[in-house]
């Protein structure tokens, strides 16, 4: 009845008509606009038809429909507020066209129908659900809303407390609470889907299911009282703007619409919704957010290309029983890779095992782990003292102390014991990979994998090569970063390799701003509003004095001309009296337990004290603009530095590192997106203001040269 290019549209026994959707050249099914244009196309054919009696939607990919097309977004939010509400408006009508067809439909929902595929599901009468399949409108994660009518329907259909949780929280829901929650009519097993489906429409063709009167629900007013709408929506507000937090609008904007558009028949339900979503569709905030849902997709493309030339991965090895090296054992085994954890002290393996033991335990707690599969993560980590098995090992993790010596004797010491084609990386955080290489002979085979604290939770992995290190080696371990469920990044080898080299500039703008006069809590509150985890000095914190000393050395030796030590610093007097952070209870801040026993931070009146001896001036009080400019800029031009030295490939990588290894703000997505926001021709004005600071705020030839031409780090 029906050829498009994404849809078919068949005859089936009955007067049946199945419209399938079976995008070309695709293993998966999306809302592109050509979709939505064919979806247009192929409800027309069917309704001109005269004799169908009823519609049976079908998927048939392995998906139902993933959602929208996300790289047409840039395109199409590029257009006025306007356009886009008349747009949604527009699309609204091709899926009010499918409900409003004179017969029953259904449909068959046999995996993901999340977004658009989700409100193609609600635009039909009924939807049977395979066991497996997931639905969700996720779409408050990319600082959007459903723009296809999941507003309005999906409050009809399963009342506006669910919808609002569906809505606003955005997971995807599985198939017993979608049948609970009655977004679903019925639930089968995967192969019965089909059968299934049919006999429910065969119940409403046979006038055994009213199906009219669930199609008159979801087109009427939502049914809830003023008073009760009122507590409804008012209460969800305030509870969902706490959670959400300030700088993510769009889940309060969905309650919003929701509510404004309860008392409404559908088609004005769906005016309002089309400008909630358009409203959102133009904020900076959708824009970032729809950036990293690509960047995580281009990570994950590069993901791919590198296991197909990465070499098999069956057993894998760490040096180190610490911190480090029992998280990286953890991790291995509990994501498949079997390991050997190595120490030369038996307290330390029993101290890695123990917290191995520890993260398994609080899952199985949780009921997120089986007991028995708890103890099969276990028995893939073989502690020992010896190197007895290495012969059969494929990659190594070195995670020794910090010590060039030690670090250099470990690696010759292990080289010959392992065969020639094991891969052998250093976990180390700020020695270079090229002065460690000296240590091995296979070179090819050594480079970086750089883990960050505490690793189960940490999701990047920096995979540093250095000058003589191999492509497949980069892509072994990069492999093994995915296996272990991390994102892997490729870098460059250079001192502070990506992550430390782009956040010390921002902590070396922290300590000038000190020094000249700023309150260090006034600059926590300032980038913490600015949307970072923690601020600066609570950030030193955690890193600890010690360690954040011992990098930043590294950092003036490598980068003299704009890290190099001009000043005393705010850090260095913390260091000097062993003021280490939250490790020793205190630095920037006191840690105390308060009498519930939880931590409890406070200013310290003795590191007030500490400070004036760097503070020439005194204090003053410094704009939130001024604080915010001094602390970003560095950072920004730092990272457009790694850029143009290749220290990474690619715009994408270098956002989705700092997101990923500092908490780098997701809202505004990355040091170059956030470039790109704010434009970088106001970011080379505003760092020439700072210039007299020094070179930390001297942007790069290139990025003068592209904001004089108006270009963007995001085409
Ligand atoms: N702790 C962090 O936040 C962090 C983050 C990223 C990277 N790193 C890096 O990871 C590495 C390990 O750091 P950590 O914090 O786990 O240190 P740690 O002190 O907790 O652990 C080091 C372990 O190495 C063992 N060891 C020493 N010599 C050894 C040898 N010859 N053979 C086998 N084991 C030996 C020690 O007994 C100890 O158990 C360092 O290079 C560090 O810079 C640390």
């Amino acid at each position: 009845m029906f050829q498009g290019q994404s849809i078919r549209v068949t005859r089936l026994p009955g007067d049946i008509a199945e419209l399938c959707f079976d995008r070309s050249g695709d293993a998966i099914n999306k809302f592109d606009t050509r979709t939505v244009n064919e979806l247009r196309e192929a409800t027309e054919a069917v309704r001109r038809d005269g004799s169908v009696k009823g519609l049976l939607v079908t998927s048939a990919k392995d998906v139902f429909i993933v959602g929208a097309d996300i790289t047409e977004f840039g395109k199409n939010f590029a257009s006025k507020e306007e356009d886009i509400a008349s747009w949604s408006f527009e699309a609204n009508k091709v899926f009010s066209g499918v409900e409003d067809l004179p017969f029953p439909s259904v449909t068959a929902i046999n995996g993901f129908a999340l977004g658009g595929g989700m409100e193609m599901a609600l635009s039909t009468d009924y939807r049977v659900m395979a066991a497996t399949a997931q639905v969700g409108q996720p779409e408050v994660k990319l600082g959007i809303i459903p723009g296809f009518g999941g507003t309005v329907r999906l409050p009809r259909l399963i009342g506006a407390d669910n919808a609002i949780e569906w809505i606003a929280g955005g997971e995807n829901v599985k198939a017993d609470k979608a049948l609970k929650d009655h977004a679903v009519d019925a639930v089968v097993a995967p192969d019965k889907l089909r059968d299934a489906a049919l006999r429910m429409l065969q119940l409403a063709l046979d006038g055994k299911a009213d199906w009219q009167a669930r199609r008159a629900q979801k087109k009427g007013p939502l049914k809830l009282g003023p008073m009760e709408a009122m507590m409804t929506f008012e209460t969800a507000k305030g509870f969902i703007a706490g959670k959400a937090g300030k700088a993510y609008p769009a889940p309060v904007e969905a309650v919003k619409a929701m509510q404004k558009a309860a008392g409404k028949s559908r088609d004005d339900a769906l005016k309002i919704e089309g400008q909630s979503f358009a409203k959102l569709a133009k904020t900076t905030v959708a824009d970032a957010l729809i950036g990293l849902f690509l960047n995580d997709q281009f990570l994950k493309k590069k993901a791919k290309q590198a296991q197909k030339i990465a070499k098999p991965m069956k057993q894998a090895a760490v040096l180190g029983a610490g911190i480090m090296g029992g998280g990286i054992a953890y991790q291995s085994a509990s994501r498949g890779t079997p390991i050997i954890m190595k120490d030369i002290k038996d307290e330390q393996l029993a101290l890695g095992m123990s917290e191995a033991n520890k993260l398994l335990a609080k899952q199985v707690e949780r009921g997120k782990l089986k007991p028995e599969k708890a103890g099969d993560v276990l028995s893939k980590i073989r502690a020992t003292l010896n190197y007895g098995d290495f012969g059969g090992v494929d990659l190594i993790v070195e995670a020794v102390v910090e010590n060039p010596k030690v670090k250099k004797s470990v690696l010759a010491e292990v080289e010959k014991l392992v065969r020639k084609d094991c891969i052998i990386a250093t976990n180390t955080s700020s020695i270079s990979i090229d002065l460690l290489s000296e240590a091995v002979e296979r070179k090819e085979n050594f480079l970086g994998m750089h883990f960050f604290n505490p690793v189960h939770k940490m999701p990047l992995v920096e995979v540093i090569w250095g000058k003589h290190t191999s492509k497949e080696a980069i892509a072994t371990v990069a492999a093994y970063a995915s296996a272990m469920g991390k994102t892997p990044i490729v870098v460059k080898n250079c001192p502070g390799f990506l992550v430390n080299r782009v956040l010390f500039p921002y902590f070396g703008g922290f300590m000038a701003a000190i020094r000249d006069g700023a309150d260090f809590v006034k600059v926590d509150k300032v980038m913490e509003e600015f949307g970072w985890p923690m601020g600066p000095a609570y950030l030193q914190d955690v890193v600890g004095m010690d360690t954040s000393h011992h990098v930043g050395d590294v950092l003036a030796e490598g980068y003299p001309d704009r890290m190099g030590k001009t000043f005393r610093t705010a850090l260095d007097v913390m260091y000097e009296a062993k003021r280490f952070g939250q490790k020793n209870g205190v630095g920037f801040y006191k840690y105390e337990v308060d009498p519930k026993g939880k931590p409890k931070k406070t200013a310290d009146p003795a590191s007030y004290e500490l400070i004036k001896a760097v503070q020439p001036g005194g204090q003053k009080d410094m704009g939130d603009e001024e604080i915010i400019d001094r602390l970003m800029l560095p950072m920004v031009i730092e990272t457009a530095r790694c850029l143009e030295e290749g220290i990474v490939e690619s715009v994408p990588e270098a956002d989705m590192g700092l997101i990923m290894g500092i908490g780098f703000p997701p809202f505004r997505g990355g040091a170059l997106k956030y470039a790109d926001t704010v434009g970088l021709k106001t970011i080379v004005e505003k760092a020439a203001k700072y210039a007299a600071l020094g070179k930390l705020y001297e942007p790069t030839a290139k990025m003068k040269e592209m904001a004089a031409s108006g270009k963007k780090y995001y085409a």
